[in-house]
């Protein structure tokens, strides 16, 4: 099928590539022309595994091609729509410029009978918004959210857990599904759940999810705030909770809490939302989430100054990570980077090191010092804290190879990823998170 997918960031690139790779036609189509030369090269403009061979061949086999013009998307028969939703420079709630900018763009292209399929995470009851402003041009509108995970993009992008289409009732709702279940048909083949439902449903789906895996990542810092004052080890609790299958022990990782482009920002966007619908109370839950989550970071920040004697000023403190987790260069909203800045507020040296993230984060923040080799940034360090927690740290790092290269044995490890035994054995003084 001849697919146009509009926004070339994290979603959209990912979307094109994997589509392609699938057999389909696929133009992308982005506004920022730098990102789209560096497609158009068979260059991912940001890392994400698997992403770059997906490109190269996608490109060599002709059914892949990168465009800022929006003329492009002529053709297809399956337009989606991948642009972002931040959060609005004043306040909470989902900036939709972009989305409706695309719409915008994208009409005077469309023909009868095309789909129109929106994949942005975007407040309930925008999708029948967007639907009045299409319906007129005899396309339809889909709303098919995506559940990609960051660093498993690809992966989640053609394999993925379940997908969800929200369509308008009646026989063109009906073949617009059909439609979709023809561009994801080795998924569907597979027998990949695919829910069909309303728009407002599948809306909901998307920040229903990510609102409930927040709750879950919070519910368990929560625990650790508890644990810290009761002597108790929040991540045998962790284990120990998760064996019931009821809860599962996925997302009770406690630590420095949660960040990246996607939870923050959706949970304080879904609050805002319920609010403007009389139905803040409904998930003002989600609020206390956001404020655990945002006080795991000073926990972090405490527990250096603390292992550190009571000051960090003028100490040479080492940040293992920038990323706001592994298998990524994003630093959005990134619970690493924010303990780093917060730490050299406070008049420490930092140094800080990521396999990936060092070159945004130095765009970001230039006030810190970017190593990239591990161990020439772990030289004299008077302390360590681990807030990504990349195999680099958590498995490859051998307490006793680390003590040959610091000055002061103290690591505080702000993603409970490391063997508390083995570095206290070889004689550091080891700091968890919600452990004793
Ligand atoms: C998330 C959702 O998982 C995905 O389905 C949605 O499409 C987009 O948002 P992503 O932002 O890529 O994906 O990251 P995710 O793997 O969910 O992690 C989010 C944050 O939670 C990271 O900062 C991670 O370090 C943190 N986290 C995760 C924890 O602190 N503890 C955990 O146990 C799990």
């Amino acid at each position: 099928m001849r697919l146009s997918v509009i926004g070339c960031g994290y979603l959209g690139a990912v979307h094109a590539a994997a589509m392609a790779s699938i057999g389909h036609e696929v133009v992308g189509i982005d506004v920022d022309a730098r990102k789209i030369a560096s497609l158009s090269a068979g260059e991912a403009p940001f890392f994400e595994p698997e992403l770059q061979e997906l490109l190269t061949e996608g490109i060599a086999s002709g059914r892949l091609r990168f465009t800022t013009d929006m003329a492009e998307a002529r053709g297809a028969v399956v337009h989606f729509v991948g642009v972002g939703t931040p959060q609005q420079k004043d306040g909470y709630a989902a900036d939709l410029t972009y989305v409706n900018a695309a719409v915008d763009g994208l009409i005077p292209y469309l023909a009868a009978g095309d789909i129109v399929a929106g994949k942005s995470t975007v407040p309930v009851g925008t999708a029948a918004d967007l639907a009045e402003r299409v319906t007129p041009t005899g396309a339809t509108l889909v709303w098919n959210p995506e559940f990609l995970r960051e660093g498993f993009a690809v992966k989640d992008t053609i394999d993925p857990d379940r997908l969800v289409a929200g369509v308008p009732a009646g026989p063109e709702g009906e073949r617009a599904a059909d439609l979709l279940r023809e561009v994801y048909h080795p998924s569907v083949t597979k027998g990949t759940p695919f829910i069909v439902t309303d728009y407002a449903t599948a809306e909901l789906v998307k920040v229903a999810a990510n609102a409930f895996l927040a709750t879950k990542i919070s519910f368990i810092n929560a625990m650790a705030e508890i644990a810290e004052v009761t002597g108790a080890d929040v991540t045998t609790l962790a284990d120990a909770i998760g064996h019931d299958v009821r809860i599962g022990r996925r997302f009770l990782g406690a630590g420095i809490g949660f960040g990246g482009g996607c939870l923050p920002k959706d949970i304080r966007a879904f609050a805002a939302r319920a609010e403007e619908l009389g139905r803040g109370e409904s998930v003002a839950f989600l609020r206390e989430m956001d404020a655990i989550n945002m006080r795991r970071r000073d926990r972090a920040v405490d527990l250096v100054v603390q292992a550190l004697g009571g000051s960090v000023f003028k100490k040479n403190v080492t940040v293992l990570g920038a990323a706001f987790k592994p298998h990524s260069d994003d630093i959005r909203d990134s619970p690493a980077l924010d303990v780093a800045v917060r730490l050299h507020g406070l008049g420490a040296w930092v140094t800080i090191t990521d396999p990936q993230a060092i070159d945004n984060a130095r765009a970001r923040h230039p006030q810190l010092n970017y190593v990239a080799d591990r161990d020439e940034a772990l030289r004299g360090a008077d302390g360590v804290i681990v807030v990504t927690e990349w195999d680099e740290y958590r498995r490859q790092l051998t307490p006793e190879h680390a003590a040959s290269l610091v000055t002061g044995r103290v690591i505080v490890d702000g993603r409970n990823c490391l063997d508390a035994a083995a570095w206290r054995a070889a004689g550091w003084q080891y700091y968890g998170m919600g452990r004793p």
